[in-house]
């Protein structure tokens, strides 16, 4: 059903430096709803207070909302007009009131899922960023903080459950079937932190003791039949509360934490005010259908939003432009969580593999935005890897600085200063001045300048005296709207090793890199040192360095930095596979050599060595490259893999010669073997063995859980064996009832090296099972489809237009979603004109939409250029 209520509008820039204090403030809100999936009438109730010296108008915003009765302190009236979709009330020279505003909205229609909506018979919100006004006439900017005070009544039969943030303080029975819940919150926050949830829903629940001996209750509502699988959930937020306590000494805040999960959710989850709403595939795991990753999503996934009940709740942000502010530090206390709770340099891995496919792109193409923006046309636009996983990095870099003690200081600081504010980064930035000790004058460009810096390295060596230096230079590439860019500070870890001395034989040191260049004395050695550079990660930038293949070898086999033998791993991969695609001879051996060198260590850290064994993918190879040659691409590196395949071949079948551990064992150790199972089962893959498939099709049947499962499937996917064809509809049949599942069998699909893939997506768009309505079955499709790039760059454009199809089809209905999925197709420029041509007619398709959303003309509108 098409979402015709809101009515496109020329898109207005807004800009950062604009910012004004607000003219009223809120400090009560009271809500009254009355609840039906097609009518849900509202009454608000704001208490307003002037803070402008002169009159000024009340401008409440509203999306695609009529008032239908205004009253001002109990009384009709009239003093109130519209401004497009805003309502202005006109208070004379009042410096308080009460304003009552009577509205009326359909959830059932609401396909946009933000503002209150239904999702499988039940009612929940989404507010972040502008739903709030899709809801009731208000302010609806994250500077105005209110008291809530929530009552909403409904049928008894269709909504047993009421919830709303904070406290329930009442609840009685009405007429006609119906019963009433009142809530309040005692702690002031903006809009966009409101929930409502009403539905027939079960609980799972628990309690947490605080540090200070107070008793929490939790509980997590999903829909009856899915208690049994909130239970890692559950584990996951107590281990959250417990780590924010010890590491952040931060207590939570409330008597209540409840958490609902909704299948149909634009995001991951939201962290409102003692009531998340969670997409369910942050929520449901057991081991039959969920995977180790998907545990570890779930894990993550609670950790950041319960970690945002202080860094986005008790301080929040000014404005939009600081989103950072808060998903950035929310992002990298989640990485340092997960790190903790398993393996720090996997996780570590993890994060830098999602920085590079999913924000270094966006750094270097149409849409490159620095971490705070200057200006948007949609915010929902912004929820950007930039401005979360960058920021992350951002935040990381301070806390590297400054080393764990200082940090801390730093955010107690922050926390106490602005408790209860409204804050921006420039705040946090200072907190951590002051609290932590340290000048970042310069550091703030991180804030301001997008882009990733390039660092090139170089070794030079004074023959006489043994004495080696270390020559860096940074630069940073120009950005739409900054041509010219000042140098940043960039801390780099830094340590070279003597070929033949012990590894451990020199220090570490963390340089600043404050200037273009810089020259680094590295110290006396015999001959050329093996350089270790960018250690941990330890900055988001990238490392131009010439290291001979056997260099990088060295450094797989020797670096004491986990992350760093990961590095010289892929790099070496990276260098053949670019060299092999460039058309000189490929020279696979030292690859090889390297790949089985690393495996000799699986028995220690089996899922470190999956990681680092593990070839770049094509888009990264991609992205080494001037202009991209997808086909090459796809041919150099199955071929490697099917070399590495081979050539060890009794190492992959050792490895699955090994029993999987049993699905139910969760521990690092058994994810590790679980992982690299897989890993040699898609190297045994590539290879021509004639066993492979039935393997595969083994391990697929035998398995006890979804992660040796769902591996095994994504491997007979990419070939053309009876297997794939019986495996598929085994895994249909099976969990076609089960949509997260059934998600991940439109994924392995959209994913299949394939020649066809472009023509299995179209048909699965006509699948059954396929709904726009949902944003995971489309993500499932097409994300998966656009992240496979032979396949989303097949030469005759047919992926283009079949994405821009699908945006042409979702955006009446979902523009926030639809225009997320836009960005592909503004890589153009990183390939051949033929391509690039097809990409832009493409863009230009979409822009020329009668009606269409904010979100995807600036998305569309941006990327063309
Ligand atoms: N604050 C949420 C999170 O990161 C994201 C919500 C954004 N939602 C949206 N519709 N823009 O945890
Ligand atoms: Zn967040």
């Amino acid at each position: 059903m098409t979402d015709a209520s809101s009515s496109p509008v020329p898109p207005v820039t807004i800009h950062r430096t604009a910012y004004r204090p607000p003219e009223w403030r809120v400090p009560e809100v009271a809500l009254d709803f009355a609840l039906g999936l097609e009518e849900t009438r509202v009454t608000a109730a704001l208490s307003v207070v002037r803070d402008a010296d002169a009159p000024a108008p009340l401008v409440l915003r509203g999306d695609a909302l009529t008032a239908e009765a205004v009253r001002v302190d109990g009384e009709a009236w009239n003093g109130w007009r519209m401004d497009g979709p805003d309502l202005v009330v006109d208070l004379g020279d009042r410096t308080a009131a009460v304003v009552e505003v009577d509205t009326r909205i359909d959830p059932a229609a609401n396909s946009q899922l933000m503002g209150l909506y239904a999702s499988n018979s039940m009612l929940c919100t989404q507010c972040e960023a502008e739903g709030f006004r899709r809801i009731t006439f208000h302010p609806d900017r994250p500077d105005v903080l209110s008291r809530y005070r929530v009552r909403m009544e409904g049928d008894k039969a269709a909504f047993p459950i009421l919830l709303s943030n904070g406290n329930c303080v009442a609840t009685g029975e009405g007429e006609g079937g119906t019963h009433w819940a009142l809530w309040e919150d005692p702690w002031p926050k903006p809009s966009y932190l409101f929930a409502l949830v009403a539905g027939d829903l079960v609980v799972n629940r628990d309690h947490f003791t605080t540090l200070s001996g107070r008793r929490v209750e939790l509980g997590i509502w999903v829909r009856a039949g899915d208690q049994d699988r909130t239970h890692h959930a559950m584990a996951s937020l107590k281990h959250s509360m417990a780590w924010d306590e010890q590491v952040y000494g931060r207590e939570y805040d409330l008597d209540l934490f409840n958490i609902v999960a909704v299948s149909d959710f634009n995001m991951g989850a939201m962290e409102n005010k003692g009531l998340n709403v969670f997409n369910t595939r942050y929520i449901l795991a057991d081991p039959d259908t969920a995977t180790d990753a998907d545990y570890d999503g779930v894990e993550g996934v609670v950790a950041h939003e319960y970690f945002h009940n202080w860094s986005g709740n008790r301080v929040t942000c000014r404005d939009w432009f600081q989103l950072s502010l808060k998903e950035g530090f929310t992002v990298y206390r989640d990485q340092s969580f997960s790190a903790a709770m398993g393996s720090a340099a996997v996780k570590r891995i993890e994060d830098v593999r999602v920085l590079r496919a999913a924000q270094f792109p966006e750094d270097a193409g149409p849409l490159a935005h620095p971490i705070r923006p200057d200006s948007y046309q949609e915010i929902s636009n912004f929820y950007t890897a930039t401005v979360y996983n960058k920021g992350a990095e951002i935040i990381r870099m301070m806390a590297t600085m400054v080393g764990p003690e200082r940090f801390r200081r730093g955010t107690d600081l922050y926390f106490d200063r602005h408790d209860g504010e409204a804050a921006t980064c420039e705040d946090f930035v200072r907190a951590i001045e002051d609290g932590a000790g340290i000048d970042l004058t310069q550091f703030r460009l991180w804030y301001s300048q997008a882009g990733t810096p390039r660092i090139a390295a170089r070794l030079e060596g004074d023959a006489a005296s043994g004495e080696w230096v270390l020559h860096l230079a940074q630069t940073i590439p120009p950005t739409p709207g900054q041509p010219d860019k000042a140098p940043m500070l960039i801390p780099l870890r830094i340590k070279a090793f003597d070929r033949d001395g012990a590894a451990q034989d020199t220090a570490e040191q963390l340089v600043l890199l404050d200037h273009a260049d810089a020259t680094v004395p590295l110290g006396r050695f015999a001959g050329r040192p093996m350089l270790s550079i960018n250690r941990g990660f330890s900055a988001p930038v990238i490392v131009d360095c010439a290291r001979a293949p056997g260099e990088l070898a060295w450094l797989a086999a020797h670096d004491d930095d986990p992350f760093a033998r990961y590095e010289a791993l892929q790099q070496l991969m990276l260098d053949t596979l670019v060299a092999a695609v460039s058309g000189e001879a490929a020279e696979r051996g030292a690859v090889v050599d390297a790949v089985r060198e690393t495996l000799a260590g699986a028995a220690a850290d089996p899922a470190f060595v999956a990681e680092a064994v593990l070839l770049p993918s094509e888009a990264f190879i991609g992205d080494q490259m001037v202009t991209v040659d997808p086909d090459a691409i796809r041919r150099e590196r199955l071929a490697l893999q099917a070399a590495i395949g081979e050539a060890l071949e009794s190492e992959w079948r050792a490895i699955l010669a090994d029993p999987a551990p049993p699905a139910t064992d969760l521990s690092p150790a058994a994810k590790g073997r679980r992982r690299l199972r897989g890993v040699a089962l898609a190297y045994l893959g590539a290879t021509a063995r004639d066993d492979a498939p039935a393997l595969a099709f083994a391990i697929f049947s035998d398995a006890d859980g979804m992660t040796e499962r769902q591996a095994a499937l994504a491997t007979l996917a990419h070939g053309d064996s009876d297997e794939r064809a019986h495996a598929l509809d085994i895994f249909y049949q099976r969990y076609r009832d089960n949509p997260l599942v059934l998600d991940k069998w439109f994924q392995v699909q959209a994913w299949s090296l394939r020649p066809d893939t472009v023509d299995a997506v179209r048909d699965l768009a006509r699948h059954p099972d396929f709904t726009l309505a949902n944003p995971n079955r489309v993500r499932a499709l097409y994300g998966a489809f656009t992240a496979n790039q032979a396949a989303f760059h097949r030469p005759d454009g047919a992926g283009y237009r079949l994405l821009a199809d699908l945006v042409i089809a979702l955006d009446p209905k979902n523009p926030q979603t639809a225009a997320r999925l836009i960005p592909p197709l503004g890589r153009w420029k990183r390939f051949d004109e033929a391509r690039a041509a097809l990409m832009k007619a493409e863009l230009g398709r979409i822009l020329a939409q009668p009606g269409l959303s904010r979100d995807a003309t600036e998305q569309a509108s941006k990327s063309l250029v």
